[in-house]
């Protein structure tokens, strides 16, 4: 039989179909992304099919409502004591969710269209990837399903509400975000894809494949593929499936039928020659293209993505991947986008993973919800290992509003749903159950761990299970920790020692770990190690020496991983700032409203623990930067210390021309082991200059910073050089002022105006600052230290994209982007 891949229908999205050559569809599918009509506020209404919905707004999705502010103080004002953070008595906590309209009920509705549709013939699933929150799926007036939790997906059979001749279906969706849901900012709407799948009755539902590779070795991999085939009652069914490499060659394949009488899924084992193993350093893709017969007809035809990889994890000795130890150089990121809100966009994700990829970053955890499938993806492809983790919260509150309310009815069912999703991607390699639950403590919390963690088991035997834990002296005593695949602490680096000797599994994993805070570009002074520090202008400084009272310094993570075989590597708590939770100034201390974790700041711009974290895990470049900025007007003659951050083993500091002395790393105190510090550093304008030296004592790279002179002009610098003109992909612009001759001038805080024409649109900005009140939808922002991101999307149409950026009393600047 002849297939023919169809795409792109006139009135469909990223639609999809296959027929067979007696022009019968086999399989649709496509997303709902544009003419979405939205309102705020409840419409109960709305969920009739006839409804007059032509004055509400016209949107595409995925959307996030809040997004557009403005930002205020009032938004989720939450009344509490963050017992977690060690607090016991309440107190009013200002920009907790990100200053943001979250809140509230709002409705979204669309049509749309099942080509060849016949009810006795077809079935119809809509897939939501995640919808912010309480979703009431109505199809043509019809409830469809509810499902409470906004971070999971979730699918339906819509087949018996659908009209007759498959045309006009009318989606109505409402959601509910309540106050006090959060303890960061979740996002609003739609903020995630919505699919139709149209295929035949007998057909491999949503999720409906799982793939494992139970051997694994250089000369040789199996693969076992189980198939769920829905509808095919008694019958015999033949499958049959090609497993295609990365460059699309078959390198394998079965065909076998069977009677499905035992109700069991359809499996099938395969044998792949010298595999390419899946790693973090080669993400190599595998594809299983199953094709399903009944009677010799052809009913479906699924896909299944996977990699060959195998994880191990041995007492005593940490995680293997594919044979090798290695330690987890992970971050925790949460989902939103900075700017861009909630809202998921591939090319936004790609600049995250890329920026990551380039620290040394190999891993990523979730938290504290499932991620979106299109980052899944990119794990895949860009090669990194992920700790998907679905709860913050389990039937303990912690959340006036938070998940607990849903707990006991849903927990098993979000599980399920994750568990599906996600168990055939290579990135995965374990699942947390959850990140500091309160349950840790209580007498009964052991049980809903085992219950989570036999979940897990049951629907994939293939993974370790994790839990972050933050309260030690109760999961030591209580046997919380001990039943856990892998016992993940977060922060107490202090216990891991303990917590080794005393658990079985004699490992422990850094689950969440630094939580250092710093404000890109802002250099306080005296410099010193301090916990909980605040100033007067709400940020914290960028010598990375400041975090919270459970926390530490990056170094001293460095430490645990190079020290213990059984010390298996951490997740920093956060690779990127956020929206939400200001620690430390989350204590009635607006405007601040987004995180100071990050690593990478709210603009997505490096700050310098960027280049601290690149100096021990990117093993591949050399690193060598210096901090602070050298633009200390009214410091002159002050102690102003140089830090160094690099992987190279000694270096020396001169300040026009003066020796400050060579330093080599050291095991003094734990910050020497990784980073220089030149802390009697006088400043004068001028240059400093770091020269480093290898092993050897050879000079083998200098790096310099100098006194930036006027404002002169501003500087565009683009991530990419060209865009897809698919009307979504980003480029991620750096504006920054410099002086005439290009130094970068760090102290600017000007007004920034962008206009962007041609084949494209303005998007969104940021600044990285965590008061800025800016909105990031308008054209313009301040600069921060400096920088500051804007961000334009391309059109459909191919073209230039032309970005221009003014500020007052400095020159203009103007660039083309290639969207094709
Ligand atoms: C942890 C928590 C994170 C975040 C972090 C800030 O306790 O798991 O979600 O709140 O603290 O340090």
């Amino acid at each position: 039989m002849l297939y023919i891949r169809l795409t792109l229908l006139p009135f469909f999205f990223f639609c999809c179909l296959l027929i067979d050559a007696k022009s019968q569809t086999i399989r649709e599918e496509f997303t709902l992304e544009k003419n979405w009509r939205f309102t705020k506020g409840d419409k109960p209404e709305a969920k009739q099919k006839d409804y007059d919905d032509r004055k509400w707004e016209v949107v595409t999705v995925p959307h996030d409502w809040a997004i557009y502010g403005p930002f205020d103080r009032s938004y989720d004002l939450q009344q509490v004591a963050v017992t977690q953070n060690g607090e016991s008595v309440a107190s009013t906590k200002t920009g907790r969710t990100g200053g943001l309209p979250y809140v509230g009920i709002g409705w979204y509705r669309n049509t749309f269209h099942i080509a060849q549709f016949d009810k006795n013939k077809k079935r119809v699933s809509l897939v939501f990837d995640g919808a912010m929150s309480e979703a009431h799926v109505y199809v043509n007036g019809k409830e469809a399903i509810f499902w409470p939790y906004g971070y999971n997906a979730f699918h339906c059979d819509v087949t018996d509400l659908l009209n007759a001749d498959g045309r006009n279906n009318v989606l109505a969706i409402r959601l509910e975000n309540k106050e006090q849901s959060s303890r960061w900012y979740p996002g609003a709407g739609l903020y995630r894809n919505v699919h139709v799948i149209s295929s035949n009755n007998i057909h491999v539902p949503v999720w409906g494949t799982y793939v494992t590779t139970p051997f694994v070795s250089e000369a040789y991999a199996s693969v076992k593929l189980k198939t769920d085939i829905a509808n095919c009652g008694e019958v015999d069914v033949r499958v049959l499936t090609v497993i295609k490499d990365g460059e699309g060659k078959v390198v394998a394949q079965k065909d076998n039928t069977l009677g499905m009488h035992h109700g069991q899924p359809f499996e099938q084992n395969f044998i792949v020659d010298q595999p390419n193993l899946w790693s973090p350093e080669t993400p190599y893709l595998y594809k299983a293209i199953s094709k399903v017969y009944k009677d010799g007809n052809l009913v479906d035809e699924y896909t299944t993505r996977f990699g060959i990889r195998d994880i191990r994890v041995i007492a005593d000795k940490g995680f293997f991947l594919n044979g090798k130890r290695r330690k987890f150089q992970g971050v925790c990121n949460h989902h939103d986008l900075g700017p861009l809100g909630a809202a998921v966009n591939v090319a936004a994700l790609r600049r995250q993973l890329t920026l990551l990829k380039d620290m040394g970053c190999d891993a990523i955890r979730t938290s504290h919800n499932m991620p979106a499938p299109e980052l899944v993806d990119l794990c895949d492809e860009m090669g990194f290992m992920m700790m998907i983790e679905p709860f913050d919260e389990w039937d303990i509150a912690k959340c006036k509003n938070g998940y607990h309310r849903f707990f006991n009815e849903w927990a098993e069912k979000d599980m399920v749903n994750m568990l599906h999703h996600y168990r055939n991607h290579a990135s995965v390699v374990m699942w947390s159950i959850g990140n500091e639950v309160p349950s840790q403590c209580s007498p009964e919390g052991y049980k809903v761990a085992a219950f989570l963690q036999d979940i897990c088991h049951r629907e994939d035997p293939s993974r370790p299970v994790t839990c972050g834990m933050d309260q030690v002296s109760c999961v030591l005593e209580n046997g919380f920790a001990a039943l856990l695949d892998i016992p993940g602490l977060n922060y107490r680096a202090n216990r891991y020692e303990e917590a080794y000797h005393r658990l079985p599994q004699n490992l422990v994993l850094g689950s969440e770990t630094a939580s250092t805070v710093s404000s890109r570009g802002v250099y306080k002074f005296p410099v010193e190690k301090k916990t909980d520090a605040r100033y007067d202008d709400h940020q914290s400084s960028a010598y990375d020496l400041e975090y919270c009272n459970w926390s530490n310094t990056p170094d001293v993570d460095f430490a645990m991983a190079d020290d213990f075989d059984w010390s298996m590597g951490q997740f920093v708590w956060t690779g990127f700032d956020y929206l939400g939770e200001p620690t430390p100034y989350d204590k009635d201390a607006w405007p601040n409203h987004s995180s100071m974790f990050g690593i990478i700041d709210l603009a997505s711009i490096p700050k310098d623990r960027y280049y601290l974290y690149r100096s021990v895990w990117n093993k591949n470049a050399h690193t060598l930067h210096i901090l602070p900025h050298w633009n200390w007007k009214g410091r002159e003659g002050q102690q102003t210390p140089v830090f160094v951050y690099t992987d190279y083993p000694a270096a020396e500091l001169f300040i026009n021309g003066k020796s400050y002395g060579k330093q080599v790393k050291n095991k003094a105190s734990v910050e020497s082991r990784y980073r220089f510090m030149w802390m009697d550093a006088i400043y004068e304008p001028g240059e400093v200059k770091v020269i480093a030296y290898d092993d050897q004592g050879n000079q083998v790279a200098e790096k310099k910073v100098v006194t930036a002179g006027k404002p002169d002009h501003i500087e565009l610098i683009p991530d990419r050089t060209a865009l897809a003109a698919d009307g979504k992909d980003l480029v991620y612009m750096n504006v920054r002022i410099v002086d005439k001759d290009g130094n970068w001038c760090p102290a600017e805080s000007r007004l920034v105006k962008f206009s962007v024409s041609g084949s494209g649109k303005y998007r969104a900005s940021a600044n990285g600052d965590p008061t800025s009140l800016d909105a990031f939808h308008l054209p313009q922002m301040h600069l921060f230290s400096g920088q500051l991101t804007a961000i334009a999307q391309a059109g459909e149409q191919e073209g230039m994209l032309i970005f221009e950026a003014k500020a007052k009393g400095v020159r203009s600047a103007k660039i083309a982007i290639n969207v094709k």
